[in-house]
């Protein structure tokens, strides 16, 4: 339960957030409908496929990699990204940006990531599981260094973070302890589920109700099938986020459609998913391909997040409660806010002013460098300067003083003590 993909998260959110008065998001909240659409401009919205960035299945013989983000693959057979999947940090957020207009990570993180100057950025790390030896002798010790490193000193890549970057309650991946830790691939019932949602039927547009829905979906799902369903402050940060990405980044977008259409064509196209003669849909691992005469948002996916993520806590207020299955599936347990945080918020004054982000946000923070023991040792000072730098932030919130967590609280979810006494 640390993660630095959670950080950036929550650090654009709480970056976004802060100095806006609570009434603010109650304003976004309910004038969702409002929202500002940019007129359609085809020349530059239009992202080209064809030449240089015509789609290239992965040929993981020769050791290519591909992992959880249905985006960063796409963009490796598209060859945004390099098409092994072993791709330096600055490519990855400039590219993620420049093709699909995922705003929000790439800035704060190309800015937090700044302060340590073009190496850090350089590094390179891997979309998928742990790069070939071969590949990882080419690259010294750079492969995927800061996002993890495995018990043997190996970088384990995207793939191998359960708990870090990847977490439970995922749009189509898998649980971790559901799926014997395969959390990388889809898993076609989730997807499907996702594209029958529309009411008007799999070419219905599913728009940013239908991905909460599954959202809400997917999170009853997990506590009724995952005895090891862990939902702690980031877990619960990266689930909600990566669905919002999912209609926000995916849509197509047109004259008729300026705002954005997801429809299910689309969707299975960026996420690998074919429709075979006899009807039924099927996945090929790695295969996410950007479809012909796909235009992406007309501007970047920033501050948009924010309203995302308050529309869904208010829609569905379950999605906010932090907590986990304690004794077996459907024991969902809320954790103890109270005893977590030695008294400094409890349940009720977690609704209270700015208290829900900087409780989550502080509780990130406060949980990263437990981590940091496990990864390899300048690893561990990169990753304590970059909280250094997002402290600002919290400072900016006017939180209430947190400088601790009880964490035996959390114990007593079986999925957060078997990853972090497994690791
Ligand atoms: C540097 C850039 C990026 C990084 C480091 C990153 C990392 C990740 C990780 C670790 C996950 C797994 C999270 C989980 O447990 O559910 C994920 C999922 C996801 N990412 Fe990315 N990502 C990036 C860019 C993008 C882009 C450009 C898109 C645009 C389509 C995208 C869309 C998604 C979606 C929709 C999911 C949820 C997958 C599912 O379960 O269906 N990401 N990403």
């Amino acid at each position: 339960m640390r993660l630095s993909s959670a950080v950036l998260i929550f650090a654009a959110v709480a970056q976004q957030c802060a100095g806006f008065p609570s009434s603010f998001f109650e304003n976004r909240a309910l004038h969702l409908g409002n929202r500002t659409v940019a007129a359609f401009d085809p020349a530059a919205q239009l992202i080209d496929v064809t030449g240089d960035h015509a789609f290239e299945a992965p040929n993981f013989e020769n050791g290519d990699l591909r992992g959880p983000c249905p985006g960063l693959n796409a963009m490796a057979n598209h060859k945004f990204i390099p098409h092994n999947g072993i791709v330096p940090f600055a490519t990855a957020f400039a590219q993620s940006k420049s093709v699909f207009g995922l705003g929000v990570l790439p800035d704060t993180a190309v800015t937090a990531l700044a302060i340590f100057g073009a190496d850090v950025l350089a590094l390179d790390f891997s979309i998928g599981g742990a790069p070939p030896s071969g590949i990882l002798g080419g690259l010294g010790l750079l492969g995927n260094v800061v996002v993890n490193v495995g018990n043997a000193g190996r970088p384990t890549g995207l793939s191998g973070t359960h708990n870090q970057f990847e977490s439970d309650n995922s749009p189509t991946r898998g649980d971790f302890y559901q799926f014997n830790g395969n959390n990388h691939d889809l898993q076609l019932p989730y997807f499907e589920s996702l594209y029958n949602l529309p009411a008007g039927g799999p070419s219905a547009n599913h728009d940013r109700d239908i991905i909460q829905q599954h959202a809400r979906n997917r999170y009853h799902q997990s506590v009724s099938e995952n005895p090891y369903f862990f939902y702690g402050p980031v877990e619960m940060v990266v689930s909600c986020a990566v669905h919002n990405l999912v209609y926000a980044m995916m849509a197509n977008h047109s004259a008729e459609c300026p705002q954005g259409c997801l429809t299910g064509d689309v969707l299975k196209s960026i996420y690998a998913v074919t429709t075979l003669q006899d009807g039924s849909l099927h996945y090929t691992p790695g295969h996410e391909r950007i479809p012909d005469k796909w235009y992406r948002r007309p501007v970047d996916y920033g501050l948009d997040i924010v309203t995302d993520l308050v529309a869904m806590w208010l829609r569905y207020p379950e999605l906010l409660i932090v907590g986990g299955n304690v004794d077996g599936v459907n024991t969902f347990a809320p954790i103890d806010i109270g005893n977590l945080t030695g008294g400094v918020y409890s349940t009720t004054t977690l609704l209270e002013g700015n208290n829900a982000a900087c409780f989550v946000f502080q509780a990130v923070q406060i949980l990263v460098p437990d981590a940091l023991s496990k990864v390899a040792g300048y690893v561990s000072g990169i990753l304590g300067d970059l909280l250094g730098a997002i402290k600002p932030v919290l400072d900016d919130l006017a939180c209430p003083e947190l400088s601790e967590l009880d964490t035996s609280v959390l114990e007593r979810y079986p999925g957060y003590k078997r990853t972090n006494h497994a690791v």
